[in-house]
């Protein structure tokens, strides 16, 4: 029997005699498909304990009438939620959430910044009152795992940012919009709707997904002409924004990923829906020197993520490989320039799911991992024109996004512009005992580990020195230093990082 919990004593006791982390799904009640996905999406994630709580929230209304019409279907939200996997649900009433006269209770006022813009502005006090109920709640649930739905995607925002700023120990877990066969979100007020108003809601919600299908061709939208459509069809719009999605403030030209989001009203109810635009998909861009752990690294999140895998280092080899062989001399700038014309460096997934490299057609895969090309490697990819060959290369390979590269250079040259930048890192000590308990390199395991540490120091020092695209952590790089941790901490690390950013829609597309 699931276990339902009124009190906030209750749930303290509750909570205290756990072995297990708790996953926390917060609502207000009248739950839907969307809900059940959350609680469904919280169990199969881990073994934690699954707690629901409904609570209609009155500090997030702006007006009495909409908070007196509010949905309220208890009996049946309990049976939803145990059907979906929830082992507990939390029913407190409002004087358990804001007891009187309890001093102790925090008002919070949302981010500024990220609740001056689509709904903030017209919701006054809205997302404060969302924050301080969910604050409080969190105070009260201490749980490992916060879901959210990405359908109130400005709300998300503004509770990771609540997160960061009370340093709280939780993690946000967001699930994309889910919609209905038509398209439309599912929404607690979609039951006020009547045939004629679902039938608008429906219109709204295609011209924001034709505005995103247009945008993918175009790079482009014309929002007067969307609102034009709207009109025609007499929707009454609140409003119809394009901006940054992280910040919700106007878009740089450069910005890759951008919001559409509308309010409309349709009766009564009022109904909210976005879409993420994008002129190519996310790029990981994950930099960092040699031995730091990169190319392991960034396999696993290629195959987890299901992204495209880069490796700027073979190409530099694939090309060192082609010299050596045609026995070209490449300080002769007319030489190489004439090798250089016509070359073609392509990638291919093998049979063992692994990546071939070919480059004018030889499949170099082995080849270039000898401790020949090894030696020259580092000096031909500082040579001016191999390096802007490779880069437009490689810019070439990540036109339409959908991948994850490693290098020296990624995040300052090659995609200044990746949505998730890493510098992956270790100290010198542990770079080089990696090195020399790499069973590939059989000439490292016979160094002695103080002759290592120099060569990776030289190593290093020429590539950060290096006149072009030398080795430098990117501004807005995160930096991870990977000493103690292993391989797939630092892979999950990572993967977090990417999930906290992206938007799930986009991912799965
Ligand atoms: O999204 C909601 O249902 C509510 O805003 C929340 C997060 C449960 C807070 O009342």
């Amino acid at each position: 029997m699931n276990k339902i919990i009124r009190k906030t004593e209750e749930l303290e006791q509750w909570r205290l005699e756990l072995k297990n982390d708790i996953n926390f799904i917060p609502t207000m009640g009248n739950l839907h498909d969307g809900h059940l996905k959350l609680i469904s999406t919280a169990k199969s994630s881990n073994c934690n304990i699954n707690l629901v709580s409904i609570f209609v929230n009155p500090l997030q209304f702006e007006s009495k009438e909409d908070l007196k019409n509010y949905p309220i279907t208890i009996g049946k939200d309990i049976e939803i939620a145990c059907s979906a996997g929830a082992d507990a649900i939390f029913i407190p009433d409002r004087a358990d959430i804001y007891p009187p006269n309890n001093k102790s209770i925090s008002y919070l006022k949302a981010s500024k910044e990220l609740s001056s813009a689509l709904c903030g502005i017209r919701r006054e006090g809205h997302f404060d009152g969302v924050c301080t109920v969910v604050f409080r709640l969190l105070k009260l649930v201490q749980p490992k795992n916060l879901y959210l739905g990405e359908k109130d995607w400005q709300q998300l925002l503004i509770l990771k940012n609540l997160v960061l700023e009370k340093k709280l120990n939780v993690n946000i877990i967001s699930i994309p919009t889910q919609r209905d066969s038509d398209g439309i979100p599912l929404s607690s007020r979609n039951v006020h709707l009547s045939n004629k108003e679902r039938k608008l809601i429906r219109f709204f919600s295609n011209e924001l997904l034709i505005a995103k299908n247009n945008f993918k061709k175009e790079k482009k939208i014309n929002l007067k002409e969307i609102i034009q459509k709207l009109s025609a069809e007499k929707i009454l719009i609140e409003y119809l924004d394009h901006l940054h999605p992280y910040t919700l403030q106007n878009l740089g030209a450069d910005d890759n990923i951008s919001i559409l989001a509308g309010a409309i009203r349709c009766g009564k109810t009022r109904l909210i829906d976005h879409v993420f635009l994008m002129k190519r998909s996310p790029i990981i861009a994950i930099d960092g020197p040699a031995g730091s752990g990169k190319s392991t690294v960034t396999k696993l999140i290629a195959n987890k993520l299901k992204l495209l895998y880069l490796d700027t280092g073979a190409m530099y080899r694939a090309l060192s490989w082609l010299l050596l062989k045609e026995k070209i001399d490449y300080k002769k700038e007319t030489e190489l320039n004439h090798i250089l014309k016509d070359i073609s460096i392509v990638f291919k997934s093998n049979a063992n799911s692994h990546q071939d490299i070919f480059i004018n057609n030889y499949c170099v895969t082995e080849e270039i991992r000898s401790q020949e090309i090894s030696s020259i490697v580092s000096k031909i990819s500082s040579i001016k024109e191999v390096r802007q060959l490779l880069v437009e290369e490689q810019r070439k390979i990540g036109e339409s996004g959908g991948l994850v590269a490693e290098g020296r250079d990624i995040g300052t040259t090659v995609f200044p512009d990746a949505e998730l930048k890493i510098f992956l890192t270790a100290s010198i000590n542990e770079r080089a005992k990696r090195r020399k308990s790499d069973k590939k390199s059989k000439d490292s395991q016979e160094i002695d580990l103080n002759k290592l540490k120099e060569l990776i120091k030289k190593r290093d020092f020429e590539d950060s020195n290096r006149e072009i695209s030398p080795l430098i952590k990117a501004n807005d790089a995160i930096e991870i230093i990977t000493d103690g941790y292993s391989i797939n901490e630092v892979v999950d690390k990572i993967i977090d990082l990417y999930n906290d950013k992206i938007p799930k829609e986009i991912q799965i597309q």
